[in-house]
């Protein structure tokens, strides 16, 4: 199967061209100006920019949490991804206290295999450590899941002791896997739940209120510390709090390899959400929470300069209707989380690189190569070039879109960006060569991504 992609502008994270893409089966096979080949489908990208898929490196797919399920399932949560310009995700698996990695490896595979309609891996998240569990990590970074996350708030649910967290660091540097950090201080933010409750504090908003920016900014540092000590790299998740990029800045600063990345809803949103009228501000219940809008220049900044180098979702779509509702008197039961797979692509572009906040080449470098490279799938993901995945992204960049549940295919009912208005939209998209997206259709199949079995550190 030959597909020829012409007159577009090829942009990956170094170059910007004109130029055409032949696809043969799942690989990019030629790039060249005006070429003239045989296809058995073209696709016209004139005026549209040509982009390798956008990799998301933090969803939460058919994930239980809080007395409920996320809501999108891997087939439409990874439709959405696709409609919204994401051919690959990787997703958290959980191991559950008293379960092996394995078992957890297991459930994850068969919530994913015969849905996902295009490529995915996984991270493990580690609650219990062991002298058996840290066997088994060796054997997963083998097999191709080589991040781990690990949670320093959620006491008693997923939260890790500092002695776990240096163990398991200390194993990475020996495995060649790397870790991802849940950076919010759980013992501080506990006691301030607490005492908000027994207060009659019980409104949504009071979740941001009980989780403050530098109870961010001392786990961040904290994170960094142990990393450090152990002498591997750290990868710090959903940065939200300008305090806590500070922790990752002079970190980076002394030449230590701390990575970070943060989410649109801490771009796009901020802690005036939480104070929307009724029961409003829980469709923004996450955590970490929405901070001060002033402080957005500080993460566009860190965006720019590379102290962060990703830009994920953390996509954990809730429902508010029999979801979030399950906190209505009380704010600590909401389900934490927001959707956002497949409005990550357009917010983005339109809010960084048409604000003039950050380049086009930085934009697909946030959005997909840096992921590639930093989570061990470059060059196979996250470019485009002879050899490469044909994940390919046809994004037209004058077309204007109104964000709205209704319309977007994210199986949740609302949207944090509701009544937002974007411009840069995909178009077409390709996932290993096969058409998911045309003309803005679906036209995928559930089943038909693969597991990305990811490289270690080099
Ligand atoms: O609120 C969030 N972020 N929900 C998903 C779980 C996590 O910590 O990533
Ligand atoms: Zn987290
Ligand atoms: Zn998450």
């Amino acid at each position: 199967m030959r597909t020829l992609i012409k007159n577009g502008t090829v942009v990956t994270a170094t170059d910007t061209y004109k130029g055409d893409v032949l696809v043969e089966d799942e690989k990019v096979s030629t790039i060249g100006s005006s070429l003239d080949i045989a296809a058995d489908k073209t696709i016209d990208a004139s005026g549209k920019y040509v982009l390798p898929g956008g990799i998301d490196v933090h969803t939460h797919m058919d994930m239980p949490f809080g007395g409920s399920k996320s809501s999108d399932d891997f087939e439409t949560g990874t439709r959405a991804a696709a409609f919204g310009g994401t051919t690959t995700i990787v997703d958290f698996a959980i191991q559950y206290r008293g379960q092996t990695l394995h078992h957890a490896m297991e459930a994850w595979a068969k919530k994913a295999e015969g849905k996902a309609v295009c490529d995915y891996g996984f991270h493990m998240i580690i609650t219990e450590l062991n002298d058996q569990v840290e066997g088994e990590m060796d054997a997963l970074v083998r097999q191709g899941i080589t991040s781990l996350k690990l949670f320093m708030a959620y006491t008693g649910v997923f939260m890790l002791d500092d002695a776990s967290i240096f163990k398991a660091l200390l194993r990475t540097g020996k495995n060649g896997g790397s870790i991802c950090m849940h950076a919010e201080n759980g013992g501080v933010i506990d006691v301030l739940v607490q005492r908000a409750l027994a207060e009659g504090k019980t409104a949504p908003k009071y979740h941001a209120l009980t989780r403050p920016a530098r109870a961010e900014a001392e786990a961040t540092h904290r994170a960094i510390a142990l990393a450090e000590i152990a002498d591997v790299p750290i990868y710090i998740v959903h940065l939200s709090a300008a305090e806590a990029l500070e922790m990752v800045t002079e970190a980076r600063d002394r030449g230590l390899p701390a990575n970070a990345e943060t989410c649109p809803q801490y771009l796009f949103l901020s802690y005036d959400n939480y104070e929307e009228p009724g029961f409003n501000g829980a469709k923004y219940v996450m955590s970490p929470p929405l901070r001060e809008k002033a402080k957005q220049d500080q993460l566009w900044r860190g965006l720019a300069f590379n102290d962060l180098q990703v830009i994920s979702t953390d996509h954990c779509p809730f429902c508010m209707k029999e979801q979030k509702e399950l906190g209505l008197n009380d704010f600590s039961k909401i389900p934490n989380g927001a959707p956002g797979v497949e409005t990550r692509m357009s917010l983005v572009y339109d809010g960084g690189v048409r604000a003039g906040r950050i380049s086009l080449n930085r934009f697909v470098e946030l959005t997909s190569t840096s992921p590639a490279r930093i989570f061990g799938m470059f060059p196979r993901k996250g470019t485009i070039a002879p050899g490469s995945d044909a994940d390919i992204v046809v994004f037209d960049p004058n077309r204007t879109v109104t964000l709205a549940a209704k319309t977007l295919h994210m199986n949740v009912d609302y949207n944090p960006y509701e009544g937002r208005r974007v411009t840069g939209a995909t178009d077409t998209v390709l996932s290993r060569g096969r058409l998911v997206i045309e003309d803005g259709k679906f036209v995928g199949r559930a089943g038909a991504g693969s597991f990305v079995k990811r490289a270690t550190r080099s």
